[in-house]
């Protein structure tokens, strides 16, 4: 039988999410609940080099206290956009899943379902924390909302998703594009977890984030790879393309082409730890041309590798053909041709990130 003939895959997730389903308070709400702003003391709450403007002059020129602020308004930015994709992805799985109910496997409709429940609690647990960091520095939600326009963002991938499925009668080419987004939050998600100064509670919750999401990847991967075999044929080469140019715009740390949303989501967030706006508008422009720091940190750049060479592999388990593929690498490859690069004459190797296992 065809490997990627249907969806029966989603009975042995729902198997994995049935054990932790009942325990929503202990892996997530109550370390949230337990967590402290007032005491996080000098530990971090995300990776040390994935701070914004880490090693650029104008964080060298902060204080101690204005760094750690950064770093943490670092992990309080990706986090709300984490929760607000995550919003917007459980409108379009439970789209998927009510179609599911009515015309397919209503077992696969309860496990798309059933990502939407662990989102949720997703979100409320990342609030939880959001607005306690925000609190001890003296701001609300709205400061971190007002600095953070790529949140709208989200709103415009469910229209598009939604319209395209209406037109087309499925989500295929939603699940296709979800594979893109879950690695690149991965990558992020992992380093802050292996960082040495995390807040313990913090780790906690995202080590039990990254077991969820390992099983929202793996929906992503196999429901792809069941949507393109479904796909008309005509319909493979344009999608394929999509998705390549998809994953090629999403990025960690710095793309080639800028944007307004990390210029502004960066600029402002440096303004919130207390930098003039004309010094953090040059900062940015420094740190996007590359002026002082031509390579991105080691870490980023470990990470940028990782991310592409997860995308390569799906692009390899695809059944389409070898030309198609070459395509959607070369498309990919265009956003990372610097990790690329340092790859090819030995620099530089991809993050090594073993599978995660829940505390007993
Ligand atoms: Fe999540
Ligand atoms: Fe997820």
């Amino acid at each position: 039988m065809d490997p990627v003939a249907g969806f029966d895959f989603t009975r042995r997730l729902q198997a994995v999410s049935d054990r932790d389903v009942g325990r929503p308070h202990e892996l997530f709400l109550g370390p949230a609940n337990a967590f402290d702003a007032g005491r996080l003391g000098d530990r971090l709450l995300f990776p040390r080099e994935m701070t914004w403007f880490h090693g650029e002059p104008v964080f060298e020129a902060m204080s101690d206290e204005q760094r750690l602020m950064l770093n943490r308004l670092s992990f309080c930015q990706s986090y709300y956009s984490t929760a607000v994709a995550e919003a917007a992805t459980n409108v379009l799985n439970y789209e998927a899943a009510l179609d599911a109910f009515i015309d397919d496997d209503p077992d696969v409709a309860l496990y798309m379902a059933r990502e939407v429940t662990e989102e949720t609690v997703h979100i409320q647990t990342f609030l939880t924390v959001i607005r306690k960091v925000l609190a001890h520095y003296g701001l609300g939600l709205d400061d971190l909302r007002g600095a953070n326009p790529s949140l709208r963002m989200a709103k415009r991938y469910v229209q598009g998703h939604s319209l395209l499925g209406w037109l087309r009668g499925d989500l295929h080419y939603y699940y296709f594009t979800r594979f893109p987004l879950n690695v690149n939050q991965k990558t992020v998600e992992r380093c802050a977890i292996d960082e040495p100064d995390l807040d313990p509670s913090v780790r906690e919750i995202l080590k039990n984030h990254a077991i969820d999401e390992a099983r929202h990847m793996q929906m992503s991967r196999r429901t792809g790879q069941v949507a393109l075999s479904r796909m008309r044929p005509w319909a493979r080469i344009p999608a394929c393309l999509a998705f390549a140019r998809f994953a090629a715009g999403l990025y960690i740390g710095r793309h080639r082409r800028d944007g307004r949303l990390p210029r502004e989501t960066r600029t402002r967030t440096l303004m919130l730890c207390g930098v003039p706006e004309a010094e953090a508008r040059a900062a940015y422009r420094a740190w996007r041309d590359r002026t002082n720091q031509p390579d991105d940190p080691p870490l980023v750049q470990a990470g940028r590798l990782y991310y592409v060479k997860r995308n390569f592999e799906y692009v390899d388990s695809l059944d389409v053909p070898a030309w198609t593929k070459r395509r959607m690498k070369r498309v990919i490859a265009s956003g990372y041709a610097d990790v690329l690069r340092a790859e090819r004459s030995g620099e530089l190797r991809p993050l090594q990130l073993d599978d995660l296992e829940r505390a007993a």
